[in-house]
């Protein structure tokens, strides 16, 4: 069990379990991509822990970029996606591979892909370790590659954070319900 500010969490997916899953998404992105010659795009700043592992998994050398998103306000969704380090690098024509911590509303990616296929790019693909398949709002969102499925609880460790912390930890807790 850990806590973090005012809230406790306990274990609930191991790191054994996490690198298992990107092992698994590795392998099915050099099957799927690695002949289109792919641009890696993370989104700042939850994935970078999960970006970092995924590239040093991937049995093909690819190039990486970074954009920040910023759309929770404590442990909820607010609703408004803000771009506040965008991508200043040339897509037109790539193949572009968004990596994601986690899909909760899907307002983040959806922004994105809008983003990303105004600059050109000639398709979107999107890498998620996590999803909360009964939070999404946008029924016409396709996330192609899924690591974890989980339920619609808040999590944090692996690169996600509660409030500016937590994200150091090497696994991922759910939030504990008093
Ligand atoms: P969405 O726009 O609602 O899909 O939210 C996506 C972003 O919110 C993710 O990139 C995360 O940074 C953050 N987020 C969503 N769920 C969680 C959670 O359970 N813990 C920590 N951050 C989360
Ligand atoms: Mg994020």
């Amino acid at each position: 069990m850990i806590t973090i500010h005012d809230k406790t969490f306990q274990l609930y997916i191991s790191q054994s379990e996490i690198q298992t899953a990107i092992h698994k998404l590795a392998t099915q992105l050099e099957v799927d991509l690695k002949d289109q010659n792919p641009l890696f795009v993370a989104i700042l700043n939850g994935a970078f822990v999960f970006a970092a592992d995924l590239m040093r998994a991937l049995p093909f050398d690819a190039p990486i970029n970074f954009i920040k998103t910023q759309s929770y306000v404590g442990t909820t969704s607010s609703g408004t996606v803000q771009t506040v380090l965008g991508l200043n690098e040339n897509i037109e024509g790539r193949t572009v591979v968004i990596l994601e911590d986690i899909i909760d509303t899907g307002h983040t990616l959806k922004k994105l892909l809008q983003i990303l296929t105004d600059k050109g790019a000639a398709s979107v693909k999107v890498v998620a370790l996590l999803q909360k398949p009964d939070a999404l709002q946008h029924n016409d969102l396709e996330v192609d590659y899924i690591g974890i499925e989980i339920p619609n609880k808040f999590v944090v460790g692996y690169g996600l954070d509660y409030d500016g912390l937590g994200r150091g930890f090497a696994d991922i807790y759910q939030l504990k319900e008093n």
